[in-house]
């Protein structure tokens, strides 16, 4: 495992506790998993979580009738999804995205959320090209390199928290992933032989880092109307989903 990886491992509870803040991160986790759902719609199928974390996105569709898969390279993330889900407990397992143990055309969507970042890009996604049927459906989701907010967090924030954070450490690591922008992660969905069909903006974000956290649920509360608005979305949305289908 990379450092980066192991930071995942060692974070899993604390990454899967941000799910219930009623908070900035609470906020970007939570839009993003609402917005992925409606966009999977309705089972039944064959659905993959690559990257899935502890499991959130796969337990709410398996309530809404799939047959859920999911691989993670952290240990800890996936004890996590199989006590969320014991039933698909045997369909979780650990693996990385650039080698995805499963055959060829096994799925109907695969989904792979905040993680293409932490991948080797173009090998992750023909992996999940490799493992999706013809005409079958990948979600992607990737930061907004171009978002206010995460201009301002990667260019200021983070270089000081990794700066403060190396002199006196405190609080969750900061995960060193590298910024994949739209333009390149539907080049690479293309030269898998995926068409993009729609981009979905979520997680506005209008108080930056950190103010946000010292008024978190006003920061939360702001976030959530903004997420209303279409307009305020496609402007500070912090996240993209990107919709591309198999040819
Ligand atoms: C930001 S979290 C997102 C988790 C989940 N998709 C969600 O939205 O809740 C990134 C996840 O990707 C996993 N990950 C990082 N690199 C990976 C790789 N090469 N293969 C599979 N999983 C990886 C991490 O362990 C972590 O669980």
């Amino acid at each position: 495992m990379s450092g980066t990886e192991r930071q995942f491992d060692l974070s899993a509870a604390a990454w899967d506790s941000s799910y219930g803040g009623r908070d900035p991160d609470g906020h970007r986790v939570t839009s993003r998993l609402d917005a992925a759902v409606e966009l999977v719609g309705p089972g039944p199928g064959a659905v993959l979580d690559v990257g899935a974390g502890s499991g959130r996105l796969l337990a709410t569709l398996a309530e809404r009738g799939w047959t859920v898969s999911g691989v993670d390279v952290a240990p800890e993330m996936i004890e996590l999804a199989r006590a969320r889900i014991p039933g698909a407990a045997d369909r979780l397992t650990v693996a990385r995205a650039e080698e995805l143990p499963f055959d060829e055309r096994a799925f109907d969507v695969v989904v792979i959320i905040g993680v293409l970042e932490y991948t080797a890009v173009a090998a992750a996604v023909a992996e999940l090209a490799r493992v999706l049927r013809s005409g079958g459906r990948a979600l992607v989701g990737l930061h907004s390199c171009k978002a206010p907010a995460t201009v301002w967090r990667n260019r200021v924030v983070v270089p000081v928290a990794r700066r403060v954070k190396r002199l006196v450490p405190f609080g969750r690591a900061i995960p060193a992933g590298r910024a994949v922008g739209l333009d390149d992660a539907s080049r690479a969905l293309e030269a898998a032989g995926l068409k993009v069909e729609r981009v979905v903006p979520v997680g506005a974000q209008i108080i930056p880092d950190p103010l946000d956290r010292f008024a978190p649920r006003l920061a939360y509360r702001v976030g959530r109307r903004a997420e209303r608005s279409p307009r305020l979305r496609r402007v500070f949305a912090t996240q993209r989903l990107i919709v591309a289908r198999k040819r």
